[in-house]
């Protein structure tokens, strides 16, 4: 099907045509740009540290692979079948289930009001280190730069601003012209950093201890909040239930191999966060640092790595640049859910459309922002509205989105065009097909019911 045909059949407006990634690399590594961001490196790290290090690591790691890749092969058939927006494609083969592509469209909207003042951060920490301000300080003074940052609400709303948007002028560009050129270079620079670093982090002396602690699952530690939290981390790190990956794969050629890009964007996700957790948890012991510190943990213990370094100020300035632009291939994917649907449903230009959607976005990040500052002691749930925001995005929304995908894949969608959409009416090889269908029809409802349950505290395990 030609884009004229695509556009008739969601009803773009002309202005609008709709765009198709160029190559098959720059679909990979658009989708896993979307994946790796903040997820992997900034909150993997924290998650790992708050929730008792190796048997944590080793969850999420068994969970990506069966969880993970099967539900990506799920969201990429529902958005490269449909070509339409995340909100249309859950709802192609019955329009009643358009409410789970809303629903993902309005998590990703709320993850994306807190996501961008985290993106803020990784620019402040930028232009901190280009201008020679994060070296030479010891710990102390580290984590002391880090608390009066955060808790001064306007200037990390003005970086926030900054991160939305510069989000916001790559998605005016398009899929093939802004995002596709963007992650095809950043995303393999970023991968080679983080090697740099981790190399750095676990030769420091004091690192044995952390490396251990990291890669050794010590399962005294595990809970079933254990459970929660890993597979809440496999979701937002692999942009599941986020409407994300429906949208990008929406834009995705029929000749391409979902099982394949599945594979790879799962492995690059997850294999950025173990990267990114060697960078920073093997450091936190050498440095005396706790590794239960939460969102600051790589923010604080990063700069005291670069200042073992030789050239410390220019690998913290690279670092902090590919963590900026790690953050932004995920941010545009989380705008573009809601700019496809507007775009698909009224008559707005691309422009208006983003335009909008900040204004939203900007309403909605006032309560996470002002967490670190004056509204810090209000609690719902027990959780500032930061951590709020957390929980119901990774924990509740894009989980029910996953089981509901993999629920309508399965039982919704008849067995010979999920199969055509896999296989590319017979063109690909799936060996695992019956295994993978076995599992997305039977098991992953199962164990994702279980989680909700867990999650919302009405089981107690
Ligand atoms: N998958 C995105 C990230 O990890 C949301 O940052």
């Amino acid at each position: 099907m030609d884009n004229t045909e695509l556009n008739q059949k969601v009803g773009l407006n002309q202005e609008d045509n709709r765009d198709q990634f160029q190559s098959k690399f720059g679909f990979i590594m658009a989708a896993a740009g979307s994946a790796v961001g903040l997820g992997n490196i900034w909150k993997f790290p924290y998650m790992t540290g708050e929730n008792g290090g190796g048997a944590f690591v080793l969850i999420y790691l068994i969970s990506a692979a069966l969880i993970g890749i099967s539900l990506l092969i799920v969201e990429f058939a529902i958005g490269r079948n449909s070509g339409a927006s995340a909100v249309e494609a859950y709802g192609k083969y019955n329009k009643k289930y358009k409410f789970v592509g809303f629903f993902s469209m309005i998590a990703v909207t709320v993850l994306f009001s807190y996501y961008n003042i985290i993106g803020g951060w990784t620019i402040y920490y930028f232009i901190q280190s280009i201008t020679g301000n994060l070296i030479g300080l010891n710990a102390e003074e580290i984590s002391a730069g880090f608390n009066s940052f955060t808790t001064n609400v306007d200037i990390v709303a003005v970086f926030g601003i900054i991160f939305l948007a510069i989000t916001a002028f790559v998605v005016l560009k398009g899929i093939s012209g802004g995002i596709e050129k963007a992650c095809t270079v950043l995303m393999p620079a970023l991968f080679i950093m983080l090697i740099v670093l981790a190399v750095r982090s676990v030769t420091l002396p004091g690192a044995a201890e952390g490396i251990k602690w990291y890669l050794k699952p010590d399962f005294s530690q595990v809970t079933s909040s254990t459970f929660v939290a890993a597979l809440g981390q496999v979701f937002f790190s692999l942009s599941l239930g986020s409407g994300g990956m429906v949208t990008y794969a929406s834009y995705l050629n029929k000749k391409e191999n979902i099982p394949f890009a599945a594979s790879v964007t799962a492995i690059s996700g997850t294999a950025v966060g173990i990267l990114a957790g060697l960078a920073i948890l093997p450091a936190v012991f050498a440095f005396g640092l706790s590794p239960g510190e939460g969102p600051g943990l790589a923010f604080v213990t990063l700069p005291n790595v670069f200042g073992q370094m030789p050239f410390g100020s220019f690998f913290s300035a690279v670092f902090f640049l590919l963590f900026f632009f790690a953050a932004l291939t995920s941010s545009i994917s989380m705008l573009e859910v809601s700019v496809t649907y507007i775009l698909e449903k009224t008559k707005m230009s691309r422009k208006s459309a983003v335009l909008v959607m900040c204004l939203i976005i900007l309403l909605l990040a006032t309560p996470p922002l002002m967490s670190y500052g004056s509204w810090g002691d209000i609690k719902i749930f027990g959780k500032n509205f930061f951590d709020l925001y957390d929980y119901f995005v990774s924990n509740i929304s894009f989980p029910l989105v996953g089981l509901a995908g993999a629920l309508i894949i399965s039982h919704v969608w008849n067995e010979k065009d999920l199969k055509d959409e896999i296989t590319n009416t017979g063109e690909i090889k799936f060996g695992l097909y019956k295994f993978w269908y076995s599992f997305v029809k039977y098991i992953i409802p199962i164990l994702l019911v279980i989680l909700f349950l867990t999650a919302t505290g009405i089981l107690n395990i």
